[in-house]
């Protein structure tokens, strides 16, 4: 698939089928991820694959946002440490962009192998950590469920038309 397809293919798919993605599918996914620019090429970001059934229901319930989700074959929780980035010049820390960008590079691959994704921000951190067994050190900064989309099919939701948000030469 061309990358502009893939973008706009993209969305975020909230039921899954219960099929699991093949593991070359997932390879690629997580190879795309790693291939990510980061600051200094600190490469922070930690993935970590849930797929026993006992522990994607166990993060669900750590998410609490369990009436949607269910029945997603995998779950992938994305972790990095304020430590595995930089600090800009004026202060502030970088760990959430370097994040971002590894977590969209995942996503993005997971649509380009006509997977579904959607990702989590919102959850109960302390409770997935435990869960997991997270060291202390790191943040987890997003989840998303990994797997074979039901339904809505389509392209992306309305957004903003360009001109509300590009700005040429001045603000
Ligand atoms: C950083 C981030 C956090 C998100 N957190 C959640 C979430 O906790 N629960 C949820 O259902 N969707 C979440 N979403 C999905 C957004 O609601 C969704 O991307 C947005 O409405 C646009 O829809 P689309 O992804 O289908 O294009 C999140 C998306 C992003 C980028």
């Amino acid at each position: 698939m061309d990358f502009y397809e893939v973008v706009k293919k993209r969305r975020s798919f909230r039921v899954y089928k219960p099929d699991m993605p093949e593991k070359e599918k997932l390879n690629r996914i997580l190879e795309a991820a790693r291939l990510a620019p980061t600051w200094a090429n600190l490469q922070g970001v930690n993935y970590i694959i849930v797929k026993k059934p006992e522990n994607v229901k166990a993060v669900w319930k750590a998410i609490e946002q369990e009436t949607k989700f269910i029945e997603a074959p995998i779950f992938i929780i994305g972790i990095i440490s304020a430590s595995g980035s930089g600090i800009n010049k004026n202060g502030e820390k970088y760990y959430g962009v370097d994040f971002g960008i590894c977590f969209e590079h995942l996503i993005l691959a997971a649509a380009t192998e006509g997977l579904a994704t959607c990702w989590i921000g919102f959850f109960n951190e302390e409770e997935v950590k435990k869960v997991l067994k997270i060291p202390k050190k790191y943040k987890v900064m997003g989840i998303t469920p990994l797997g074979y989309p039901i339904k809505p099919k389509g392209e992306v939701k309305e957004r903003k038309p360009i001109n509300e948000i590009v700005h040429y030469e001045q603000f």
